[in-house]
């Protein structure tokens, strides 16, 4: 094979064949295995969507309860889990706590026969189950107060806005939230996905390549740029400002955060569905005055942009929904995380049906036959 050209970023270089979900970026259109986002974010639940992104077909009645009953029982985490996280410092960002506690799950459960069906099915059930226990957890003890139970008789979002809260959730608000992890659940070739991968290619354990993964998502140029767009709508402070401001990060070159995307060079389909959605809490719960901050800021932002494909992206309006049913901002991205869990494991077991260990290769411009200087002399 002949030397190719050096892309940064690996644009446009297939890391993967898959199957698992679909971007047009031009026509602004996601599928997972085939099926749209708007009839997925309009039909489906979070745990039928990660049962087809996972097992790669929508599962019939049986199949779903089946995988509902499971992950209901297995959301409980370990005490020893909950201890080490009590020991976290409370001042740490949740998604290092998040990262931790899904590599400690590992020293519970060995690597075993990873092409077996049962520890396959065990270890999605008890990723998909627990992730949303440890941050719900994280969150109350670093505020100083025990973890809540997982309440069996309340759905998977519910549960979990429950956990956070101890208050039974507005039922809008948990199909709302059902809809934001549909939304984040799985996006081809992303960075944390394509981390997964390079990790799954090893042969590690499935604990590890979640681990892997979130450390990834939690970079400002990934997952975390929803937490910095609330920063940036909090900072710019009202709709006179957005100009400005906009004008300045484009003097500075500085990006400005929930706008723009690799692939997308149109507004990307979630962040309609996201704003949807932000309408619907804001009817309900009351308006945000950084909803009009927003707005401002993607007609500016399009006038200013548009030539050079740029538009809000996933994390423009994820941000506004979670604000208005009261999650703090450092949790956006451990959120973003619960939901993605599902694309991972999706490329995991994909990766694992045919291996071959990720061995990239490198354009080295560095020295040769350079001389040893002894340490006085240099
Ligand atoms: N604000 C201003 N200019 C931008 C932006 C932005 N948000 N994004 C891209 N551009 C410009 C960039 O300056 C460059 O212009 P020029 O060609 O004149 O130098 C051009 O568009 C191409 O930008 P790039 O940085 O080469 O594009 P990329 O594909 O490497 O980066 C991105 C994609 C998402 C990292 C980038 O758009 C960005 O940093 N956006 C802000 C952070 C953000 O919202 N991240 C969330 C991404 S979507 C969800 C997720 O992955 O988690």
């Amino acid at each position: 094979m002949s030397v190719c050209e050096f892309r940064p970023g690996l644009e446009g270089i297939p890391a993967a064949q898959s199957s698992i979900s679909f971007v047009d970026g031009q026509k602004g259109l996601l599928e997972y295995r085939g099926i749209r986002i708007e009839e997925l974010a309009s039909k489906s639940t979070f745990l039928e969507t990660a049962y087809l992104l996972i097992w790669g077909q929508l599962p019939d009645f049986e199949e779903l309860k089946a995988f509902e009953h499971e992950v209901r029982y297995h959301r409980r985490i370990k005490y020893r889990i909950r201890d080490m996280m009590k020991s976290f410092p409370e001042s740490g960002h949740p998604m290092d706590a998040l990262q931790a506690s899904a590599a400690a799950l590992g020293l519970f459960y060995s690597r075993r026969d990873l092409h077996n069906p049962v520890y396959i099915r065990d270890a999605v059930v008890r990723l998909v189950a627990t992730i949303p226990t440890m941050v719900a957890a994280f969150q109350l003890m670093r505020k100083g107060n025990d973890p809540i139970r997982p309440n069996d008789g309340l759905d998977y979002s519910a549960n979990f806005l429950y956990m956070l809260s101890e208050e039974e959730p507005d039922p809008l608000a948990s199909r709302i939230f059902d809809v934001c992890l549909i939304l984040h659940a799985e996006h081809t070739m992303n960075a944390s996905t394509f981390s997964a991968r390079v990790t799954a290619s090893t042969l590690t354990d499935p604990y590890a390549v979640v681990a892997s993964a979130v450390g990834t998502l939690g970079g400002p140029l990934h997952g975390g740029a929803n937490e910095e767009v609330i920063q940036m709508l909090e900072e710019i402070g009202c709709v006179e400002n957005v100009r400005p401001y906009i004008e300045g990060c484009l003097e500075r070159k500085a990006k400005i955060m929930g706008f723009g995307h690799r692939v997308y060079k149109v507004k990307d389909p979630r962040a309609t569905i996201l704003q949807d959605l932000a309408e619907q809490l804001f009817a309900k719960f009351g308006h945000d005055k950084y909803y009009d901050i927003a707005l401002e800021m993607e007609k500016v932002v399009e006038e200013k942009l548009a030539n050079k494909g740029i538009y809000p992206n996933v994390d423009f309006y994820s941000g506004l929904v979670y604000g208005k049913m009261g999650i703090p901002t450092d949790l956006f991205t451990p959120i973003f995380a619960i939901a993605r869990v599902a694309g991972w494991l999706a490329h995991w077991k994909e990766q694992l049906a045919e291996n071959r260990i990720f061995r990239p290769t490198q354009v080295y411009n560095g020295l040769h036959e350079a001389a040893y200087i002894p340490i006085e002399q240099r």
